[in-house]
């Protein structure tokens, strides 16, 4: 493949650019397992994840593994042939989740995807009122679904399990928002979290975790499935390699831990107003692309500060606007899943990203759609405007 001068800008909403800082760290020979720095390497990496979730309960169990490991990590531990969960419906992911419970022997109990809006706290609560037998162990949230860009109200959920006086455990998928929109677990009284390095977390693809509060790991010490590599109960020894069931992923962790610093350096709040305000400035432009273009996210206050899903006009091929985007103007978008599929494709603003990279992704995006002759207005203008308003509104709030 021919060197590509410059850099292409990578707006797909995981894997997400890697910062320099991240990369460095993961670019260093690795030690025997012995060594105390290795002890040392996973435990911050576990006290920073502890940080980034804001729990001082909750274990956290680290894995060689895609987010697919992380979901997997959560079902051998808490689900058996027989176990009814719920998962409320948010799209494809949810119905991804769903489908592994389902492989595993596991009953999915869904709520209806409702089409660019958010779970309906409301039918997660009729449910569990419903379940008198209290079959349901657990519901499944997906925060933010990355295939739909919206954002549900995991606050709205808990306090809706908690309405219904239910006993299941509140298991949540932060994949693509830890890092990006604001999340505390002990203070929403989430049992378990999963997530993983490529999104928010700006690393490289290849680490997910798993945070278990003890209630949650109470509930897997009941589950009798058999289980070996993903088992909390196994993991929770002292030496590294048992922490990891064998060998531990030294580059991803030592990548892990560059980037928690970077997020703390930074600091939590100015990175979640960061996605807000980057975040914004897609959703302007895209809302004056007029012309059939529309944000598939239908509620303001659900739109994620992670990714835009982006409905074209009928007739309108979004792969190729991914196509020409990326092969003539080096910008990488994503393009629609599941049921989404040929109807949207989705700019991601999570993670290593700043305005520079925003518009220029936001100019390419252009670029490609006038190349193929599509109507539309730039919405490059509304874009700078939403950023210029950020930063007066940051300036006129009293320190
Ligand atoms: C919300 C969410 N959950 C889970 C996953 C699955 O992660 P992976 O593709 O790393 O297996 C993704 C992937 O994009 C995701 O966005």
């Amino acid at each position: 493949m021919p060197r590509i001068p410059g850099r292409r800008l990578l707006h797909s909403p995981g894997p997400t650019p890697v910062p320099d800082e991240v990369l460095h760290a993961m670019l260093r020979q690795p030690t025997d397992l012995g060594d105390p720095a290795v002890a040392q390497l996973i435990d911050d990496c576990e006290r920073g994840l502890q940080r980034l979730l804001q729990t001082t309960t909750a274990d956290v169990f680290l894995y060689a593994a895609n987010g697919h490991g992380g979901w997997e990590a959560v079902i051998a531990n808490l689900v058996g042939p027989g176990t009814v969960v719920l998962i409320p419906g948010t799209g494809h992911f949810s119905d991804s989740w769903a489908e592994q419970v389902r492989a595993f022997g596991g009953e999915a109990l869904r709520t209806p995807w409702r089409e660019g809006l958010p779970i309906d706290p409301a039918e997660v609560e009729a449910l569990l009122r419903a379940d008198r037998a209290q079959r349901i162990s657990a519901v499944f949230t997906v925060h933010t679904d990355t295939a739909s860009s919206v954002t549900s109200d995991v606050p709205a959920i808990a306090r809706a399990i908690q309405a219904a006086g239910h006993p299941a455990l509140h298991v949540v998928d932060v994949v693509a928002s830890l890092g990006a929109a604001p999340f505390a677990m002990d203070a929403l009284g989430i049992d378990v979290v999963m997530g993983a390095s490529q999104k928010g977390l700006m690393g490289q693809p290849g680490l997910a975790f798993v945070a278990a509060n003890e209630r949650a790991l109470a509930a897997a010490q009941r589950n009798p499935a058999p289980r070996f590599y993903w088992d909390w109960a196994r993991r929770r020894g002292a030496m590294p390699y048992q922490k990891f069931c064998g060998t531990a992923p030294l580059a991803h962790l030592a990548g892990l831990r560059a980037a928690i610093g970077l997020i703390e350096a930074e600091g939590l709040d100015a990175v979640w107003a960061r996605h807000q305000r980057l975040a914004g400035a897609v959703q302007a432009a895209v809302s004056a692309w007029g012309q059939g273009f529309a944000l598939f996210a239908r509620e303001a206050a659900a739109r994620s500060v992670s990714v835009t899903a982006i409905q074209t006009p009928p007739g309108v091929d979004p792969e190729a606007i991914r196509r020409v985007a990326r092969e003539q103007f080096q910008v990488a978008v994503a393009g629609g899943l599941g049921p989404l599929a040929g109807r949207v494709f989705r700019i991601g603003h999570l993670g290593d990203q700043n305005e520079a990279q925003i518009l220029g992704c936001l100019a390419g995006v252009e670029a490609a759609m006038l190349q193929l002759g599509l109507a539309f207005t730039s919405g490059l203008p509304a874009a700078q405007q939403a950023l210029v308003d950020a930063v007066r509104a940051v300036n006129a709030t009293p320190a």
